[in-house]
Order: structure tokens, then sequence, then C-alpha cells
């Protein structure tokens, strides 16, 4: 299978496993489930409302957002394909320089995309760039501790259905202080939640006796975090 012969975080894997993205017990399910999470954040749109998904894979926050043109802007000419089926307006384009113009969201979306991009600075000032004034951004993804490079890497990625092998470069992971201080340089004050699966929704799943697995609260953000915030003036 082609994906064996990729290095660590290779953005074409993405397309190699395109038929894995809608299989709710594929190795993408923990997608699944953080999109439901990522969804419960972003509030009915209204008429007009526009919401940008940066890195949107497939499009798997679509049934978990209302109200919006859901905007989806990705690498992986496959993943898009599969989002456009889900009503999301599909957009091929860097996340560090998106070809839409400044304001143009009212919600912002990086869902599971930060820890995949070699220059984190560039997509969050994409990211706010695209908010109106007043507008939300919306952030999931992985911590750079050792904890989150031992569980997130080292063992998730050995489980099947969990994490694919190698979809994570570790020296990708994001360092929280730099998040939230390039979100603030651009107006951006965040506020950062850990969450991990439910256990025993998990176990659940795993026994086959639970369709899907809610993401719940946790005291770190060391690992898998949120973060969200609304724009308003930029720090400098
Ligand atoms: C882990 S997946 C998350 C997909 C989606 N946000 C979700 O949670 O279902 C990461 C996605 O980011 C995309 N991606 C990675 N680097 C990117 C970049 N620089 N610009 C745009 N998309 C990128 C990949 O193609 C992939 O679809």
């Amino acid at each position: 299978m082609a994906r064996q012969t990729r290095t660590a975080n290779d953005p074409a894997l993405y397309d190699d496993l395109a038929g894995e993205w809608w299989r709710p017990r594929g190795v993408f399910a923990v997608l699944h489930w953080l999109a439901a999470a990522r969804g419960a954040l972003v509030p009915a749109g209204r008429p007009g409302a526009v919401l940008v998904d940066l890195g949107c894979g497939a499009g798997l926050l679509a049934p978990h957002v209302d109200g919006y043109a859901h905007v989806g802007v990705d690498l992986s000419r496959e993943s898009l394909a599969l989002a456009r089926e889900r009503g999301v307006l599909a957009v091929r384009g860097d996340a560090a320089a998106v070809p839409l113009p400044d304001g143009c969201a009212d919600v912002v979306v990086a869902g599971e995309i930060l820890e995949h991009v070699p220059d984190l600075a560039a997509v969050v000032a994409e990211a706010c760039r695209l908010l109106k004034p007043g507008g939300l951004l919306v952030i999931d993804t992985l911590a750079a501790t050792a904890l989150c490079r031992f569980l997130a890497i080292g063992v998730a990625e050995r489980i099947p259905r969990i994490a694919v092998r190698g979809v994570h470069d570790p020296a990708l992971l994001v360092d929280r202080r730099e998040l939230v201080r390039e979100c603030a340089r651009h107006g951006v004050e965040l506020t950062l939640r850990g969450i991990a699966p439910h256990l025993g929704d998990a176990a659940r799943w795993l026994a086959r006796r639970r369709e899907t697995v809610r993401m719940v609260p946790v005291a770190t953000t060391a690992v898998l975090f949120q973060a969200w915030g609304v724009k308003g003036p930029a720090d400098r």
C-alpha cells in the first residue's frame, strides 16, 4: 500500500487513504469524534454566514455545523472531492496561503491541521486574516509535549483504527504558548481546553457496542486540546 512508503506527515497520505474518510470505523474514526466536538463549539450560522474550514479533509465537520456556507480548504484533491459531495465549497490550497479574501469568514476552523503544518505562524496569520472582526476561531490540535509524543504517536499510531502510522511528525506538534502568542498578535485571545475520548465510550466502541465516542474535557491541555477565541483588534 502506498502509505507504507510515505515519509512522516506526507500530505499525499490523505489521497492514498481517501476511501477511509467516511468509514465510521475506518482509520479516521477518531476524526469523526473530534469533528463532533469541534462542531459543538460553533454556534448556528445566520443567513449569509461563512465558515472557512482549513484542512477540511473530506468535510467531516459538515454534519456538525448548521447555517453556514461551508468553505473547505485543503491540499488533498481526493479529500476535497469527497468534501464537495457533503456540500462543502471545496478550495484547493495551502492553509499558509489561502486563496480567499481578508475578512470573508464569520468562523474559521482549523481542526487537526496545525500539527501537520511546517509554518504554524503563517497558518495562524491566515486564519486570523480570513476572520471578520468579531468572528470566531476554533482549533483543535496536539500539543508539543513528551506526553503527547508518547500517547498520540508512540501509542496511538500503533493501535489499528485509532491513528495511521506515520501520520504525525513529532517535530510539528504545536507549542501552546506559541499558538496563543501568534493568535494574540492577530487579535484573537484564545481559551484552551484539554479533551480526550470518553473511556467508557471508547471501550464500547471497540466492542462494537457504540457507534461513536464522545470527547470530554480533561484537566490538561498537554495532549489533545481545543482552542477558541473571537477576533478583536490586533495586539501589535
Ligand atoms: C488530520 S486531517 C484533518 C482533516 C479535517 N480537519 C478533520 O478533522 O476531519 C489533516 C488535513 O489537513 C490537510 N493539510 C495538511 N497540510 C495542509 C496545508 N498546508 N494546507 C491545507 N491542508 C493541509 C490534509 O490534506 C488533511 O486533509
